[in-house]
Order: structure tokens, then C-alpha cells, then sequence
């Protein structure tokens, strides 16, 4: 059987987790592939919220089971937190829950490293979530990290300290003020990888190859979004890893013909977190409208995120980039009561229009090009299907569908599981 891909086509927050959770009734397995804990996949069901970093969204499904690939890297301390919730809820993680042995450990002074990388960048800093994410990936293609499998073998408690030893040179190099205190740091660090190390390691390209071949269903969850991603995101105010599909195949060994289908996860409008150029942003009372209906504060972070309307060239590039098959249109609830609502669909651009995305969005660079289309007064919250929906959401996704070429499969009217409407 094929993976199908589930990723954010923007930067990030889309709601990928309701949606793969929503989709698990159709899967085997549910793997992340890339990015840590500075996810927060947010999911609501039964009246309640719940938020996952690193753990795959399908694990409150029985049936489901739950892979950490290689791609990922892990902080044991909020891994552990994460399961504490999970027991709360009395759900049977050790059953369903993988991790692979080729997944890279945060260690506690990787975190301090993003600190301190952060501070030193004043004000050109990333806006990191300062999850340690950018350290970690660093020493994994420096050839120095910590992988899960190293825990199992006798000598890597010295390894971790040749580490961290180096991490403290480094950080006092940075000459910024950060204070901490290690030792407090490792007794919970070490305390969270005794529960790390009662959960499966496998080797899961081999895992994920035999599900393939025996007809197992397999989701690949994406986190962060697409232009977040190392290579194809607004760098240097990126994320770490390859958010895009591409991602899905070295984070978790799947070959690229074993593809399935991509579905494309992105919000009605569009919001950012930390720094870096949105050409779409809003300053007005109409950002700040979509800021307070949508709730739009990090899962993670709890920051404030910048709110602006839907950027057609740069959700048409991620489409691209990742051989969208599929578009779930994400809270399209939030857009109810705007009289008119606009969508970029091109860039004025050194003089010129243009319809992709260039080298450098920076605001000095590019101004928005945009269409507009007559809103909508409704509240969707309550609707169970599309036949309800009004006039105006009918035009809005039509005008995406044409200008996308991509139907859009899924539109979410709130956060609740159930407010998840399917069209044909
Ligand atoms: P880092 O990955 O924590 O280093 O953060 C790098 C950039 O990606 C910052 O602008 C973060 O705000 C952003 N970012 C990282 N993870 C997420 C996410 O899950 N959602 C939204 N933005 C994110």
C-alpha cells in the first residue's frame, strides 16, 4: 500500500492534528516524520482540548498505531509530560506507540543552545519556539547527535556528557546572559529517559516497508507547514527540517514511488508565527478580528500569532512543492461576518505582477496583488454538511478550486472532530 501525506501548506498552526485524527478511522498507522516538539497539535473531542508535540495525532484511536520516525527529534522531558496526559486520559500508549531508533534526543543543553543563538541574534532573531529544534538538526548533520537507539547501548551516558560539554563551551562562546543550572536540568532529563526507555524502539524503515507490503494503511503527519520548510520556506525564518513531502521519505524510509495521497492542510486565511515576511499581514481591525474569532495563540508558545488573508501564490508554490492531491480547507467558520474578503493572487514585484513565489518576500519587496469576493454572513459552526453552506463560502471555494486546480475534499467549521464537513 501507499503512505499518504498529510502536511501544512503554510506556516504552520493549519490544524493538521484535527484532521489526522479525524482521518485515523481510515489508517493502520499514524507516523510523524520530522519536527519535535515544536509542534502542538491541538485536538477536540468529547468537549475536551487536547495537545500533542511529538506524538502522533492518531493515539487516541484504540485501534491506530502511533510511529515516531527517524526524522524526528525528541526531548524526553516533554515526551514524558505528554505521556502523563495521555495516562490521564487512561489511554494505552505502550500498546500503541513507536519510536525509532534512528530519531535524535534534545538534550537539555541543545535548548540552551537555542537560547543562546536566539539572544545573540538580537533583533534578527528566528522567533524559535527555543525547543532546542535548530541545535539538534545541527549536530545531527554534524555527525554528533544522540539517537534513540544509543540508550540501549552501555556506553552512552559518556557520550551524552562529551556532548553537553561541548554544548557548555559552546553557549559560554555565545557570550550572552543565560543562566541556568545543569545539574537540575539532567536529574529531570535522565528521570525522562527511564520512561522513554520503557516505551518500543524499533527499526522502523523496516517496520514501515513490511506494513507497506502486508496491505497496512500508513498516514505520514506533517508538522509545521511548508513554508517553514529548511530548504523551500522563507529562510532564514524557517524551521529545521523538510517540512514539504519530500520529508516524509527521509523521515521515515518510504521510497518516493510508495507515495499515495498529499493532502494539503491550510487555513481559510493565513496566520505566522515568530518572525520573517507575510506579504498578506494584517495591521487593521480585520487581522485583528480574524486574531480573536480564530484564537490565534501558538499551542506551543502561547505567542500571539499575525493574522492576514489567504496568499494564493504562496499556498499555489506549496501545492506544488509537495504534488497536493487533495485541499482541506481549515476554520472557515472564522471568516464568517466579513462583508468582503480578499485573496492574493499575484505579487508586484521589482516592477513587475507575478504569480509565483520569488527568492525574497520581504514587505520592501513585494506588495500584494489581490481579488476580492463577497463574504459571507452565516455562522457554519452548527452545519453537518455542505449542502448548508452559504452563497458566499460556495464562490470563496470555488474560486480556490479553480485558481488551485486541486479539489478541496475537507472544510473544518470549528474545532470540535465533529465539525468537519466532507465534499464530494
Ligand atoms: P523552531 O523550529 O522552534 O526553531 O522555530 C523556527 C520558526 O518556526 C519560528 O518562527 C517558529 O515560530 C516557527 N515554528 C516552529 N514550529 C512551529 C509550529 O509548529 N507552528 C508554527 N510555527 C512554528
Amino acid at each position: 500500500m501507499a503512505v499518504d501525506l498529510l502536511l501544512g501548506l503554510q506556516w504552520g498552526d493549519e490544524g493538521k492534528g484535527k484532521i489526522v485524527d479525524v482521518l485515523t478511522n481510515n489508517y493502520n498507522i499514524i507516523a510523524r516524520f520530522q519536527g519535535g516538539p515544536n509542534a502542538g497539535h491541538t485536538l477536540v473531542f468529547n468537549g475536551k482540548k487536547h495537545v500533542l508535540h511529538t506524538i502522533p495525532s492518531g493515539i487516541f484511536h484504540g485501534d491506530a498505531m502511533n510511529l515516531v520516525g527517524n526524522g524526528v527529534v525528541i526531548d524526553p522531558v516533554i515526551f514524558k509530560g505528554e505521556l502523563d496526559k495521555l495516562a490521564e486520559q487512561d489511554v494505552d500508549y505502550k500498546k500503541s506507540l513507536l519510536i525509532s531508533r534512528k530519531a535524535h534526543i534534545i538534550l537539555p543543553t541543545h535548548r540552551l543552545l537555542d537560547a543562546a543563538s536566539e539572544a545573540a541574534k538580537g533583533k534578527a532573531k528566528i522567533g524559535s519556539t527555543l525547543k532546542g529544534i535548530g541545535p539538534t538538526y545541527m549536530d545531527k548533520t554534524g555527525r554528533n547527535g544522540i539517537r534513540v537507539g544509543d540508550l540501549e547501548l552501555s556506553d552512552w551516558k559518556q557520550r551524552y556528557r562529551n556532548l553537553a560539554n561541548k554544548h557548555e563551551s559552546m553557549i559560554a562562546f555565545y557570550d550572552v546572559d543565560i543562566e541556568y543550572d545543569l545539574e537540575e536540568l539532567e536529574t529531570e532529563f535522565f528521570k525522562a529517559i527511564d520512561v522513554l526507555k520503557s516505551l518500543t524502539f524499533i527499526d522502523s524503515e523496516e517496520y514501515v516497508y513490511q506494513a507497506q507490503k502486508s496491505g497496512k494503511t500508513i498516514l505520514a503527519e506533517g508538522a509545521q507547514g511548508s513554508l517553514l520548510d529548511i530548504d523551500f520556506g522563507t529562510y532564514p525564518f524557517v524551521t529545521s527540517s523538510n517540512t514539504t513531502a519530500a520529508g516524509a521519505c527521509t523521515g521515515l524510509g518510504v521510497a518516493p514511488n510508495k507515495i499515495g495521497d498529499v493532502f494539503g492542510i491550510f487555513k481559510a486565511y493565513t496566520t505566522r508565527v515568530g518572525s520573517g515576511p507575510f506579504p498578506t499581514e494584517l495591521f487593521d481591525e480585520d487581522g485583528e478580528t480574524m486574531g480573536r474569532v480564530g484564537h490565534e495563540f501558538g499551542a506551543t508558545t502561547g505567542r500571539k500569532r499575525r493574522c492576514g488573508w489567504l496568499d494564493l501564490v504562496a499556498l499555489k508554490y506549496a501545492c506544488q512543492v509537495n504534488g497536493v492531491t487533495q485541499l482541506n480547507m481549515m476554520k472557515a467558520d472564522v471568516l464568517s461576518g466579513f462583508k468582503t474578503l480578499k485573496v492574493c493572487t499575484a505579487y508586484k514585484y521589482k516592477g513587475e505582477t507575478i504569480a509565483h513565489l520569488p527568492y525574497n518576500i520581504e514587505a520592501e519587496n513585494v506588495e500584494p496583488v489581490y481579488t476580492e469576493i463577497k463574504g459571507w454572513e452565516e455562522d457554519l459552526t452548527t452545519m453537518t454538511d455542505a449542502s448548508q453552506f452559504p452563497q458566499g463560502l460556495n464562490d470563496y471555494i470555488d474560486f480556490l478550486e479553480k485558481e488551485l486546480e486541486i479539489p478541496i475534499t475537507i472544510v473544518s467549521v470549528g474545532p470540535d472532530r465533529k465539525q468537519t464537513i466532507f465534499r464530494k
